[in-house]
This record gives structure tokens, C-alpha cells and sequence, in this order.
């Protein structure tokens, strides 16, 4: 496998292949490095943690990186994202990291190309570089994903967080909940639909997504969201004991999540960034050296 553009693409043994490497990577081997490849990060929508654990991953690889804003590119001129990736592997680079918002478009461009692509984000489509630090967050935790119970909360219809999770979650063995305001439920998800108050009692992992006001005609109350179906204070009390709450961030505070609870001790919000920076190191170099 060439190529990074979905959890659909990754079956078990490669998702817990990727968590050896990471695992790996985390208590120091840093053997392998990729000294004279290249990567080119193009970020055409908004990004903080995804574009720079990306650069620290590739630095820490030995990786030379190139940063293209949409902005400065021809893209502006009209140049199509697929003749933008030519053009990247024709100057010599050796991997692509593409965050923009048209669902499919990077699967017709990896047709024909022979760097290595990574879907940094999608659009409302996939983010697989997020669920799987997200699975090796969960899969720190609680070592397996049989019979786990996760709930995953928050503006579905417009999740690539959501997609690419429920996705991967079943597939590894976990029971998948959704919650989320009628207005929001996807037709595309087959799975069952809970109240956050039977989310906060029932699961082992309460995966909370960012309300997308973005991508929203009308504007969503914050302080109505928490109270009804965000997870509030009281709400938390009521978690069991070992439960972990993760969120991809950004996180607005105060509206899905009590803005206190977003650094409390079940939340592993900034861990799952920390884990981000490895796991993004674990997927680069398994690319590359023809691994997955
Ligand atoms: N979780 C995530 O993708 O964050 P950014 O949009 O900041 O990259």
C-alpha cells in the first residue's frame, strides 16, 4: 500500500502493525531515518495540530519538508490538485500530506501517482491519521478494543473524525454509540443512537467532536448545546471510574465539553496530540519503506 486515504484501506494486523512501530518510536528507536526524502505538506483548509505534528513527525524522520499555503500556490492560477501532486513528485518529493475539503478528489489523484499520499483531512469524508492516534490512545488505555464501548458524541454530519473512527472501531471489535441532535444524524451510520446521559453511564471511551459552526447555516446556542447534550459536570460525575474522554481539538470550551473537564483526569485530549506526532512518524515510515 502506497498510499494513506482511509481506514476502509487498513485491516487489523496493519492498524496494530502501525502500533508496534509507534510503540517502537515512543521508547526512543529512532534507527531508521529517511535522510534525502522529502515531504510536502499542502494545508487548504485550517489546521493546528495536523499540519504541525505532521512537520515535527517528518523532522524527527530526518525528513526535508516543504510547506505549500493554497495561497502561494498555483492552485490560485487554476492548477488542478492532481497536477499540483505531479508536480510535487516531478521536483522530488517523496510524500504528500493533502488537507482540503473535496470528499474522493485524493483517490482519483493517487491513481496516478508514485509518492506517497496521507489524507490530512478531507472535507466532511475521512481523517485517518486522527483515528488512528485515537486508537492508539484508547489502545493505551485499555490494551484491546473487544467489548470496549465507545460513544461518539457531537455534529456527526459533518465528522471525518466520526466516519473514520466508527469505521475502524467496529472493525477492531469495539460496540460504537453515537449521540447527536436529530438535525445531525447521518444517514450513512447504521449505528445505535444514545442520550448523553446513557453515553456517560454506559461507555469506557466518550469521544467528544467539535460543533463545525463552519459548516453550519444556522448558528448552534453554545450554552443550550452543553446543557442538553454537551458533557457538563454533572455528567462527568457519572462516568465509570476508568473511563477516558477524548476529543480531536480543536475543542470549544464550554460548549461540547465544561471547559474545566477539557484538562481533568479521565480527559486525554492532549495526549492524543502527543500520540499524534508518533503515530504520524509510525505511518510515514511504514509508507516508505513498503511496509503497509
Ligand atoms: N484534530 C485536528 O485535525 O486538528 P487540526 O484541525 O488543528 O489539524
Amino acid at each position: 500500500m502506497k498510499h494513506l486515504l482511509s481506514m476502509k484501506q487498513l485491516t487489523n494486523d496493519k492498524i496494530h502493525h502501525l502500533f508496534k512501530i509507534a510503540k517502537d518510536l515512543e521508547n526512543g528507536d529512532l534507527s531508521w531515518q529517511a535522510e534525502g526524502k522529502f515531504a510536502a505538506n499542502l494545508f487548504l483548509e485550517p489546521s493546528t495540530r495536523t499540519k504541525s505534528s505532521f512537520h515535527i513527525a517528518e523532522r524527527k524522520l530526518g525528513l526535508d519538508v516543504l510547506h505549500l499555503d493554497g495561497m502561494d500556490s498555483s492552485l490560485t492560477k487554476g492548477e488542478s490538485l492532481h497536477d499540483t501532486l505531479k508536480t510535487l513528485e516531478a521536483i522530488g518529493a517523496d510524500v504528500a500530506v493533502v488537507r482540503q475539503s473535496e470528499v474522493g478528489i485524493l483517490d482519483s489523484c493517487a491513481e496516478n501517482l508514485n509518492l506517497s499520499l496521507i489524507n490530512a483531512g478531507d472535507g466532511c469524508g475521512e481523517h485517518p491519521t486522527q483515528s488512528l492516534l485515537d486508537l492508539y490512545t484508547i489502545q493505551e488505555q485499555f490494551e484491546e478494543f473487544e467489548g470496549l464501548h465507545v460513544a461518539i458524541a457531537g455534529d456527526l454530519k459533518h465528522s471525518r473524525v466520526a466516519r473514520s473512527n466508527a469505521h475502524a472501531l467496529q472493525q477492531l471489535g469495539a460496540r460504537v454509540s453515537f449521540v447527536t441532535k436529530p438535525e445531525w444524524k447521518d444517514s450513512t451510520f447504521s449505528h445505535r443512537y444514545i442520550t448523553m446521559d446513557e453515553a456517560v453511564e454506559q461507555c469506557d471511551v466518550l469521544m467528544l467532536l467539535r460543533i463545525q459552526h463552519e459548516r453550519h447555516e444556522q448558528k448552534t446556542s453554545a450554552s443550550s448545546y452543553l446543557k442538553d447534550h454537551g458533557l457538563t459536570k454533572e455528567r462527568e460525575s457519572r462516568m465509570k471510574d476508568d473511563a477516558i474522554i477524548l476529543h480531536p481539538a480543536p475543542v470549544n470550551r464550554g460548549v461540547e465539553i465544561d471547559a474545566e473537564l477539557v484538562e481533568s483526569e479521565k480527559s486525554r485530549i492532549f495526549r492524543q496530540m502527543t500520540n499524534g506526532v508518533t503515530i504520524r512518524m509510525a505511518i510515514i515510515q511504514a509508507l516508505l519503506k513498503g511496509e503497509l
